[in-house]
């Protein structure tokens, strides 16, 4: 389904001049919305390839790449593993409890060991442990994830063209007209380098949700030279002139939720009841274009923004600043 958003506390002109539009990711998989079960999508048809038994990945305490790690992983017949970022609390956080319960062991490291990833000392305790375990780095990244997502960039751009064979559901709009732009929220770049190197996509406005993570340039860049060398059909250049980045503003400690955004959020809710942002990614992404459109620094007129799912990450989020019933 694709929606137009209505946008708070905006000028009729403001309010003319730029058609928001969302994509909705995150009704499309119920274990795996969003770009999860996409970037998992062509690991797990390695690790069926490669016969692994177990599939091991990383994350923190409320990560959504977790929670749909070990449903997925599950239905797919295998066995999760999970390297939990710093200490495990006594009282597991909702998200890993969830884990646990879809049958994931569980594993902690310090911080230090984590941020090695797959050099980590925690990892090869953990080979020392299980046999054929296959590894995803953590957020489900690396050129599999990309390849997923890229695909994802071309089933959207199909069905929002109509051209799918489906028939496209619209919320509030009736317009079909190609977009100015695709908007979506970063973290490790996986999805952002999988949606630019589709050729459906002629423009991507990458958002990035991490505070003080401005090395996501770099990162995108590396990840992109490392997908076009196996996978041809575009030029690195061509994925690079397409996407423009925005360092989120106001993003708070990861995870967390400034007042200012969560009152967005509400007001947002009230004019758009049936959609459900998620705190960490697709909220701040949809409260920096809403600032750049009130400062008249937008220059969109139509922007599709591709909804990542995650809201189980409500769950981390103080209740106070919940403005979705379900949630609290
Ligand atoms: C809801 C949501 N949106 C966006 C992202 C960012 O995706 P990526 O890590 O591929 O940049 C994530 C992280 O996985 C996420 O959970």
């Amino acid at each position: 389904m694709i929606q137009t958003i209505v946008l708070p506390d905006l000028s009729e002109t403001q309010r003319a001049s730029h058609r928001l539009d969302v994509y909705r990711g995150d009704l499309e998989n119920r274990i795996a919305p969003g770009n999860k079960f996409h970037k998992l999508r062509y690991h797990l048809k390695e690790a069926e390839k490669l016969g692994a038994i177990h599939i091991a990945t990383f994350g923190g305490a409320y990560s959504n790449h977790l929670h749909a790690f070990s449903k997925t992983v599950v239905n797919a017949g295998f066995a999760p593993l999970i390297i939990v970022r710093g200490e495990l609390q006594i009282g597991l956080t909702p998200t890993l409890r969830d884990c646990a319960d879809d049958g994931a062991v569980l594993f902690s490291t310090d911080r230090d060991d984590y941020r090695l990833g797959l050099e980590s000392r925690v990892k090869n305790e953990v080979e020392q442990e299980y046999a054929n375990v296959y590894w995803i780095a953590e957020g489900g990244g690396g050129e599999l994830g990309v390849l997923g997502c890229r695909d994802w960039a071309d089933s959207i751009s199909a069905f929002s063209a109509g051209s799918d064979g489906a028939s496209v559901t619209r919320l509030g709009s009736s317009n079909n007209q190609p977009y100015d732009t695709w908007c979506v929220a970063s973290g490790t770049g996986t999805t952002a380098v999988g949606l630019a190197c589709s050729n459906a996509v002629k423009r991507l406005q990458v958002f990035n949700a991490l505070k003080g993570a401005e090395g996501i340039e770099n990162t995108i860049e590396a990840l992109t030279h490392d997908f076009i060398r196996t996978y041809d059909g575009i030029s690195a250049q061509d994925v690079f002139s397409k996407m423009a980045f925005w360092h989120s503003r106001n993003c708070g400690r990861f995870g967390g939720l400034p007042d200012e955004i969560a009152e967005f959020l509400r007001a947002l809710y009230v004019m758009n009841p049936e959609l459900r942002l998620d705190p960490v990614y697709t909220g701040k992404l949809v409260y920096n274009i809403w600032r750049k459109i009130k400062e008249n620094r937008w220059r969109f007129r139509s922007a599709l923004i591709i909804h990542t799912g995650g809201l189980q990450g409500w769950r981390g989020v103080k209740r106070e600043r919940i403005p979705y019933p379900e949630f609290l």
